[in-house]
């Protein structure tokens, strides 16, 4: 498996960037104004993720996926860990990203790969998403943000 820039004249793995994020008004903002990476394992993409810039030297990770089939094997850490070193590359200070509030597995993958929670954006997802979202058997509601430093 290969992580690599999407080349500009490949269509985005919607697909893939809708299981991250429901919206595509959203997922297509992402990527108009982002750097999208994929994962690709003999000619098919298997992985996305998208970093864009926020603030002074800071990114976010704001999508990351993988296939439904290939998930739990290990390549959304290598994803996470790839963004990460990317982010070092491209000069930048912190890295952060938000999932929501019923997102466990994310919220233990964002931690085990460094990422500390810095704060809360309560009721996010009841502001920014028409329908309700529910995960785990949690409704989805609050934003937590998490951050890492770069060296
Ligand atoms: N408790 C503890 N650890 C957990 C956990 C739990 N409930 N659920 C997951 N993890 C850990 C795994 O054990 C693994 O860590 P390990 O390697 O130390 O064991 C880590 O989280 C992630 O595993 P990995 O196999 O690398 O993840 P993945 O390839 O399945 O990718 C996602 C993770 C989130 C990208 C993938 O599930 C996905 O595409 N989900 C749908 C889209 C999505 O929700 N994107 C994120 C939006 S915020």
């Amino acid at each position: 498996m290969i992580i690599r820039p999407l080349h500009n004249d490949e269509k985005p793995p919607f697909d893939l960037l809708l299981l991250a994020d429901p919206s595509l008004e959203v997922v297509n903002s992402y990527i108009g104004r982002g750097h999208c990476f994929v994962a690709v394992r003999n000619g098919h993409i298997i992985g996305v993720y998208v970093l864009i810039d926020t603030r002074p030297q800071t990114v976010e990770l704001v999508n990351i996926a993988v296939s439904p089939q290939e998930q739990g094997k290990g390549i959304g850490k290598k994803l996470v860990f790839h963004a990460i070193e990317t982010a070092q590359s491209m000069g930048y200070k912190t890295i952060e990203v938000g999932t929501g509030n019923s997102s466990i597995s994310q919220l233990a993958l964002y931690q085990k790969c460094g990422f500390r929670i810095v704060g809360i954006d309560k009721d996010y997802f009841i502001n920014h998403y028409q329908d309700a979202i529910y995960e785990n058997g949690i409704q989805c509601r609050d934003m937590i943000r998490l951050s890492k430093h770069l060296f």
